[in-house]
Formats: C-alpha cells, sequence, structure tokens
C-alpha cells in the first residue's frame, strides 16, 4: 500500500517537475502564439504510454508489475500530459480487449476463427454471433452430443488424430443415448431448431420439451445439460441463438441423421 502510494507520488512529482520545464522549454525556444508547448508535451505523453503499454503487455517487463506501472504511467504521465487519463483509459480498455460496450472482442474474434462451418451474418448481430460460437464450441461442448458423428473418419482426436469436424451434418442431432436422441439445432424456416428466441430461452433455462419426444418417461428434456446452461446470463444465450441462426442447414443429399 505504501510503496504504491509513493510510486504514484514520486511519479506524479517527477512528471509535474518535467512538464513545467519541457513545456516553458518549448515555448520560450518556438514562441507562444500557438501552444507548442502543452502540444509537444501531449504527444510526447501519448508516445510514451503506448511504449509503456506495449512494454506492459511483455510479462518479463519491469513495467508489467503494478508499482512501477503506477509510478510511470498513473504517476509521471499523469502528471506530465494533459491527455493521459484518457490515454490511459482507452489503453486499459484496449489492453482488457474490451471496446467499452461490455463485448470481449478477443471472445468474438475466436468465436469466428474457431467456427467450423462459414457463417451467414446477413441481418445479424457480428459480436453476438463471434461470442456465440465461442460458447458453442469452446464451452458448450455442443457438438459432441449435437452432430452424429462429431468427427470425420480419420479426424477423431479421441483416437489421437487430427481434429477434423463432421461440417455436413454440423448439429443436426442424431447422437443416440438411450432412449433419447439429440435434436437438429440448425436453422428451419429461419429459426435455430425451429424455435423462437423466447421458446430458445425457454429450453435453456428450464429444460421444456416443446416436442414432447417421450412423455412417457418425461416432459422434460433428458442428457441434454440444460441444468448447466440455465445459469448463463441473457445475453449469452443471446449470443449462442444469434450463432445458430447463422449456421448452415444440413448439406442436402449428405447422410446425417436428423431428429427434428
Ligand atoms: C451431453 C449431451 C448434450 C450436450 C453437451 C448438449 N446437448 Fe442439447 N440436447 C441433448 C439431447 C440428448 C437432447 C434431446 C433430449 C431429449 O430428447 O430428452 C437435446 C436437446 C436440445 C435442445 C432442444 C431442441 C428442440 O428442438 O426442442 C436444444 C435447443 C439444445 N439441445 C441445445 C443445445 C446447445 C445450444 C448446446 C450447447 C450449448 C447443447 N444443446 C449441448 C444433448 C446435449
Amino acid at each position: 500500500m505504501i510503496i504504491t502510494l509513493v510510486s504514484v507520488v514520486l511519479g506524479g512529482v517527477l512528471g509535474g517537475v518535467a512538464r513545467y520545464f519541457i513545456s516553458g522549454f518549448v515555448a520560450r525556444r518556438v514562441g507562444e502564439t500557438f501552444p507548442w508547448g502543452t502540444l509537444f508535451i501531449n504527444v510526447s505523453g501519448a508516445f510514451l504510454i503506448g511504449i509503456f503499454g506495449a512494454l506492459a503487455e511483455d510479462r518479463a517487463s519491469i513495467l508489467a508489475s503494478p508499482d512501477p506501472w503506477l509510478f510511470a504511467v498513473t504517476g509521471f504521465l499523469g502528471c506530465y500530459t494533459t491527455v493521459s487519463s484518457f490515454s490511459l483509459q482507452t489503453l486499459a480498455l484496449a489492453r482488457d480487449g474490451e471496446g467499452g460496450d461490455g463485448i470481449d472482442h478477443s471472445k468474438v474474434q475466436q468465436g469466428f476463427d474457431i467456427a467450423p462451418v462459414p457463417l451467414d451474418l446477413t441481418g445479424k448481430n457480428r459480436d453476438l454471433v463471434g461470442m456465440g460460437s465461442y460458447i458453442v464450441n469452446a464451452n458448450g461442448g455442443c457438438l459432441e452430443c449435437h452432430t452424429n458423428p462429431p468427427y470425420l473418419p480419420g479426424g477423431d482426436p479421441f483416437l489421437g488424430q487430427p481434429k477434423k469436424v463432421n461440417t455436413d451434418c454440423y448439429l443436426t442431432g442424431g447422437m443416440q443415448f438411450g432412449p433419447f436422441t439429440s435434436r437438429n439445432l440448425t436453422p428451419e424456416n429461419g429459426l435455430p431448431e425451429g424455435h423462437t428466441f423466447a421458446e430458445f430461452v425457454t429450453i435453456m433455462r428450464t429444460g421444456k420439451d416443446f416436442d414432447l419426444k417421450h412423455p412417457q418417461i418425461s416432459p422434460l428434456l433428458q442428457v441434454m445439460p440444460w441444468p448447466v446452461f440455465q445459469n448463463l446470463t441473457d445475453r449469452d444465450l443471446q449470443a449462442i441463438y444469434e450463432y445458430l441462426s447463422a449456421i448452415p442447414a444440413p448439406k442436402p443429399g449428405a447422410n446425417c441423421t436428423i431428429v427434428k
């Protein structure tokens, strides 16, 4: 705590002094009709923030630890420049991968990188599709249960083979779990698994089986981990739905077991 305080104060004192002398020096040299001194301070300060920010990305760098960062950026550059808080906050957002809209753009990008099928983004919210792909393909394990078989011959990671997803039948269902069979999740008449968003949310939160496939056993979906998925936020469910709207319907002629 004390070291943190000292880092900021010391940085601040040095930054303020540097600003006073450098802007005065530049002003005396170039004249004061235009505030060249302030311009020089802000441009050089923003430049240094960029360099420090890049250095902080490197774990081996001294700036990756909090106190040197507080000394150099929060304290020194904070008092040295007049734009620094703004640059700093923008930089902090960029470092967190967030653009200020609460969407984690690194996950959106990862979602697009790992989507195994071409996506139709027409009329869709691109960020939600990317987030949805991230949840479906990096978290939800939807492929493993909703594609039969999930992997192509020679591309089964469980056999130590390089992973090749069965893209022709991606998420078309048909995997057998005792008396239960996973369902098609691809768009039917434009709606993922033929359900509206409200119905999809009900399925994911309560396990309601709108098709009542096995009323003799239960009106609720079995095997499907909806008791886990019910904990997702509304926005994550929206992202999954948006992604499932963007994936292709099964390829005509492909040999997929489709269970509606
Ligand atoms: C452990 C296997 C498993 C996983 C993982 C899984 N599901 Fe399911 N899912 C099933 C099974 C099996 C059914 C059908 C259950 C039944 O008939 O009772 C089902 C049913 C559904 C339904 C109902 C479809 C309809 O037409 O009513 C939806 C929607 C669904 N799953 C979405 C998903 C999504 C999205 C994911 C990934 C985030 C996912 N599932 C992951 C096994 C799974």
